[in-house]
Formats: structure tokens, sequence, C-alpha cells
């Protein structure tokens, strides 16, 4: 099976999470690709959805699925959407594709999430993906030099990449997260960022992960 077939698979039972007559809340990426694609199978299903990206929202769009506004809706009763990396804790890095923020906050107003990813997302400790941080722009070089004196790692501006809020995105190489919670929460004490990439205070409920012998449940 390739990567692509295991991402299809997880996108596929994904469907089963959703709830009829709700408005959903919809990621960003290849496999949040592939569960919008599987999504318009059972459109009438739903009442609609919110996006985490521009991106996502022109595909649904595409799709003939509703969109709605976050601030029109009052209750998301599950996220869906797929990670950069996962531990066995259920918590995530997130934010390759830079719709961090976004992702996040839909992810908080939902009831339940439920992450999608091929098997090779599952890993012991978090930290060999670069872990994404979201910058205002003029902050960028303080963030910067306050995640090496706080954090660790080596943090790099993403080049020529701005994000759907207009902001910047500092990638943070050479990280062990060993308690994603707390560096979570130390991350976004920083002035200037926006949030990061890590998903550990609001992680997943449920992993759906991909693997050459079918979908297995987490
Ligand atoms: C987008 O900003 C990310 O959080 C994606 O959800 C994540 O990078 C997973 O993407 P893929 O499904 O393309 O691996």
């Amino acid at each position: 099976m390739t990567q692509d077939e295991m991402k299809q698979a997880v996108a596929q039972e994904a469907l089963k999470f959703v709830v009829k007559d709700t408005i959903i809340g919809v990621g960003t990426g290849s496999t949040a690709n592939f569960f919008i694609d599987a999504l318009a199978t059972i459109k009438d299903d739903i009442i609609g959805t919110v996006a985490s990206s521009v991106a996502t929202a022109d595909r649904l769009k595409d799709h003939g699925i509703k969109v709605f506004d976050l601030n029109d809706v009052e209750e998301i009763s599950v996220y869906i959407d797929g990670a950069d990396e996962s531990d066995n804790g259920l918590n995530l890095i997130k934010g390759g594709g830079g719709a961090l923020t976004r992702e996040k906050i839909v992810a908080a107003v939902a009831d339940q999430f439920v992450c999608i990813a091929d098997e090779s997302k599952l890993v012991d400790v978090m930290g060999d993906f670069p872990l994404p941080v979201e910058v205002i722009p003029m902050a960028a070089n303080y963030v910067k030099n306050q995640i090496i004196k706080r954090i660790g790692g080596t943090p790099i501006i993403r080049e020529d990449f701005v994000t759907d809020n207009g902001n910047l995105i500092l990638d943070v190489e050479g990280l062990k997260i060993t308690d994603p919670k707390a560096m979570e929460t130390e991350l976004n004490s920083i002035v200037g960022v926006v949030t990061n990439g890590l998903f550990a205070n609001r992680g997943a409920n449920v992993l759906l992960l991909g693997t050459p012998n079918g979908v297995r449940t987490i």
C-alpha cells in the first residue's frame, strides 16, 4: 500500500465520525484533502463545514460543500485533520502547511478532534519534524532569540511563506518534545507568538492511523 492509499483509507474511515445534521470542522493538508473528497460523497448529510484555511475552503466549495464563517457558528461536532507527528498520547505537531493557528482555533471549538494520518506520523518522542511557530512579522527576531534561550532547538524562518493571517512561520529544528503540554504553553507565552504547532493541551481524541494492514484506531 502506498502512503497516499493509506491516507485515502483513513480519510474514508473518518466519514464514520461525521455527525449527521451538524457543522463539522475540516483541516488542511494532503490527508485532509482526501477527506474533503470523501466528504463530498455524503455532503447532503451535514449542515456544512468550517474550514481551517483558505485552501481548504476553496476545495470544499469546489465540491459544492457549504462553508461557514466560524463567527456564524455556535457548535462544531467534530474536527477532522491530519498531523505532521503524533506521539502515543495523541499529542500532535501540526502546521507543516502553515495553517496551524486556524487549525487550533477550529479544534478548540469542536467537541471531538479526529486526527487522520498514515503510520509514518506516529513517533515515540516528537521533534524530528520541525515545530512550526506562527509569529507577528515585526517580532520574528525577538521570538527566535527567546526560543533559543528558553526552549532550545534551532528556529529557522520559513522562506517565501506568509500565513493566511499575514504572519511568518519559524520552524524549530532539533527538539526532543518530552513534555508537549508544557512546551506548548511556554512557547505561547513569548510575546509576538500567535500560536505554535503543538496540539497537546487540546490534542486529538481519536487517531486513525493508516497501515499496510488497514486502519488502526488509537
Ligand atoms: C497544515 O498546516 C498541517 O497542520 C497539516 O495538517 C499537516 O501538516 C498534515 O499534512 P499532510 O496530511 O499533508 O501530511
